[in-house]
């Protein structure tokens, strides 16, 4: 049963209609789609247009349908409907008769669909949120147990200077923490009832717009009924927050392909988030990771595609809004699944500590600290840095570590160098010297640690 028959002498094209409908995805909204119609019957009995009966009746059968919907969460396969709209005015008529049909009273699907979208964005930020606070616990308690371990740091993934494991998971939790706040900004603004601005105009019946806004939750009514039905920029700020949130898995991804890539050798993944080679017996991948990293792209993807469809379009709504919901949906889905997974792999990671730890005393990265003890005797660190550099080359030369060339070696190219240099070129003299706050200073590390963890509310 089409909405909108009497002014249409023949039905639909059966290509149109495959073109036009979108009841396969947008039955999702359905609970939400009677959550708005509950709050809708309230509103216009109280403007008068319900009798007490009629909206008990109204909402005892919203209620069933409601039970029902929960019950059978798939779309019933000989539906017709044009949209979720359409189902559920369909439904509720087939249970009440006539009175069914005074639902939909002063009200437009224009303001019903950014409604329905908004209860249903709002839910999936919060699912989201959650599952961002057990990625961002997964990685401190990551980080807890392996508070000594010393792990090579990186910059343009060169070996660069040692930081604690501890260290890189906290940079992880930092990231986390921002998309977490950024995904509550988004809400502030989804979190705004659009119902009663009709198809554009505004409706003409005297709904207390206030108290239905918040009778559904929402902390006021939107203010501009043309705005309020045309506008997905919370969609597309939802989009671009769950977008940051991917891109950031996807560099947690890459850092654990790599540090697990037998070259790396640091972290091994369990079986249970890893796959093998249908052709190769060998092979244990890191599946997981690389989903990761790969899943950001559809997400980046979905915002792309909504930004592009309300560009350019004019006031008030248009049909190609239908468009925000699969990018949407899609985008929600496949976060929450990663962000889901995450957890499993770092509760799971096993962390090799000689390897890491081997890695950070290689690669001459105590390079800086030798030329701060240089600075230590008074030499200016530009000159400091140009005798270490030649003292790495010639360690290079010889094949050995800095700390292993003989002192008179050393003394060569930094000649203010005396034996307590010893123990000021150390791995743990590197740590332990970078105690300030957001350095990796073993004491900052552990504080940092406690501090995430009291962010967490746990
Ligand atoms: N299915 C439509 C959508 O998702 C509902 C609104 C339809 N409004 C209209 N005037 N045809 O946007």
């Amino acid at each position: 049963m089409a909405l909108w028959g009497g002014r249409f002498e023949s039905g639909p094209d059966a290509l149109f209609k495959a073109l036009n409908d979108s009841l396969r995805f947008d039955y999702r909204l359905a609970l939400h789609d009677i959550e708005g119609s509950v709050g809708w019957a309230k509103a216009i009995h109280r403007a008068g247009v319900l009798t007490a009966g009629e909206l008990g009746t109204l909402l005892g059968a919203l209620g069933d349908l409601k039970a029902e919907i929960a019950k059978q969460p798939e779309l019933p396969a000989a539906s017709n409907d044009e949209d979720i709209h359409s189902y559920v005015e369909r439904r509720l008529i087939e249970k009440v008769g006539v009175l069914g049909k005074k639902l939909h009273t002063g009200r437009s699907r224009n303001d019903q669909v950014a409604t329905d979208l908004r209860l249903w964005t709002r839910a999936e930020i919060d699912e989201r949120r959650g599952e961002l606070r057990e990625c961002r616990r997964s990685l401190i308690e990551l980080g807890r147990r392996e508070k000594e371990t010393v792990f090579p740091g990186y910059t343009h993934l060169q070996r660069a200077q040692p930081v604690l494991l501890a260290h890189w998971c906290l940079a992880y939790v930092e990231m986390m923490e921002r998309d977490d706040a950024r995904l509550g900004d988004a809400r502030a603004r989804v979190n705004v009832c659009p119902l009663g601005s009709g198809a554009l105009a505004g409706t003409a019946y005297p709904i207390d717009r206030a108290l239905l806004a918040d009778g559904l939750g929402f902390d006021s009514p939107t203010r501009n009924s043309l705005d309020g039905v045309s506008d997905r920029d919370f969609v597309i700020e939802t989009l671009a927050a769950c977008s940051l949130a991917g891109v950031h898995l996807s560099r947690l991804g890459e850092d654990l392909i790599i540090y697990g890539s037998q070259e790396f050798g640091f972290f091994e993944f369990d079986d249970k988030v890893s796959s093998g080679s249908s052709l190769m017996p060998q092979k244990k991948n890191p599946d997981a990771a690389e989903l990761l990293r790969g899943k950001s792209g559809r997400v980046v993807g979905a915002l792309v595609s909504l930004l592009t469809t309300v560009k350019g379009l004019p006031l008030a709504y248009n049909k190609d809004l239908q468009e925000d919901k699969e990018p949407l949906f899609d985008a929600m889905d496949h976060l929450s699944l990663c962000l889901r997974v995450v957890p499993k792999i770092l509760d799971t990671l096993k962390v090799r500590r000689e390897v890491c730890e081997r890695a950070a005393a290689g690669g001459y990265s105590n390079a800086t600290d030798l030329a701060d003890y240089l600075v230590g005797k008074g030499v200016p660190f530009r000159e400091a840095h140009e005798q270490v550099g030649r003292a790495v080359r010639s360690a290079m030369a010889k094949g050995v570590a800095l700390e292993s060339l003989p002192l008179d070696a050393l003394r060569e190219h930094c000649p203010r160098v005396d034996a307590d240099v010893t123990g000021r070129i150390s791995l743990e003299s590197g740590m332990a010297r970078r105690e300030i706050a957001g350095a990796t200073g073993p004491n900052s590390v552990s504080v940092a640690l406690d501090e995430a963890r009291s962010r967490l509310g746990r």
